[in-house]
């Protein structure tokens, strides 16, 4: 089985080298908040798909255009059909990720958000971080081997021509389902080393490597956890500001990935 093993091996390298040549066509850009995608929607000028990819009755929405030179999707998981409010969070994230890379067949995944920032690793409110890596700071399993798939860590696709151009900060970026953090997660996130702090970034990442997608990850600090205010205070006074940065550098981001293949990012 050995030579034939090895064969196959050099095989998906040829095809992988081969894709990785092709300029990128098709981008998925996940969102979680409207607030942070219409005005993204309005400078592709996309327009939302009435005869959805997605599965009948769920409330994702798919906003769809050309771009350039490529075919921009910005998904959005929607708002919560009994509540009224938008669906954050890993659950909701893991669900549209999935269901996009199925229907959509991207050649890389954006996901694009706002995030809590940590001053001891340099954050401040406005910084736009391009994210190295991710892992769970809310999944906790202490016996061995399941701790560390608890933690789920990943590096994420490198961009450094990207970060180059767009001038931005680097930093790990740590997930969990709560916009507050408790004693626990505290600890977690720093055993993380954690710039950001987010409720989607990891859970994307983790189906984007099951598929074998790439997918980069552009977070906006909009409060600060190791400072003095309220953290749900700080972020939704701050939200509005915020996205328009993090909307500018999405943008620049799209604009340098126009024309060129993964590996000239
Ligand atoms: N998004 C914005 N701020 C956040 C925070 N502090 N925690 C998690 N997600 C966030």
């Amino acid at each position: 089985m050995a030579p034939q093993d090895d064969n196959l091996d050099v095989v998906e390298e040829a095809m992988v080298a081969e894709v990785e040549k092709k300029p990128v066509s098709t981008i998925v850009i996940i969102i979680a908040m409207q607030t942070e995608a219409l005005p993204l929607v309005n400078k592709f000028q996309l327009v939302e798909d009435h005869d959805s990819v997605f599965p009948k009755g769920v409330p994702w929405v798919r906003y769809h255009g050309t771009y350039k030179d490529l075919f921009i999707n910005i998904i959005w998981p929607g708002k919560d059909a009994v509540l009224g409010v938008d669906s954050v969070g890993t659950v909701s994230a893991s669900l549209v990720t999935y269901a996009s890379i199925q229907a959509l067949k991207p050649d890389l995944i954006i996901n694009a958000g706002t995030a809590g920032g940590f001053k001891a690793k340099g954050a401040n409110i406005g910084d736009v971080v391009m994210v190295s890596d991710v892992a769970f700071h809310d999944r906790r399993i202490p016996i061995p081997v399941f701790d560390q798939y608890g933690i789920g860590a990943r590096s994420t696709f490198l961009t450094p021509k990207l970060v180059k151009e767009l001038d931005l900060k680097v930093g790990k970026l740590s997930t969990g389902d709560s916009l507050d953090m408790s004693p626990q997660d505290e600890a977690a996130i720093n055993a993380n080393d954690a710039t950001v702090k987010d409720m989607e970034g990891a859970a994307v990442a983790y189906v984007a490597d099951l598929l074998s997608v790439p997918a980069i990850f552009i977070k906006a600090v909009t409060d600060i956890v190791d400072g003095d205010k309220p953290t749900a205070e700080e972020f939704l006074q701050n939200l509005v500001a915020v996205t328009a940065a993090l909307d500018q550098a999405v943008t620049k981001a799209v604009d340098f990935i126009s024309g060129k293949c993964l590996s000239e990012l």
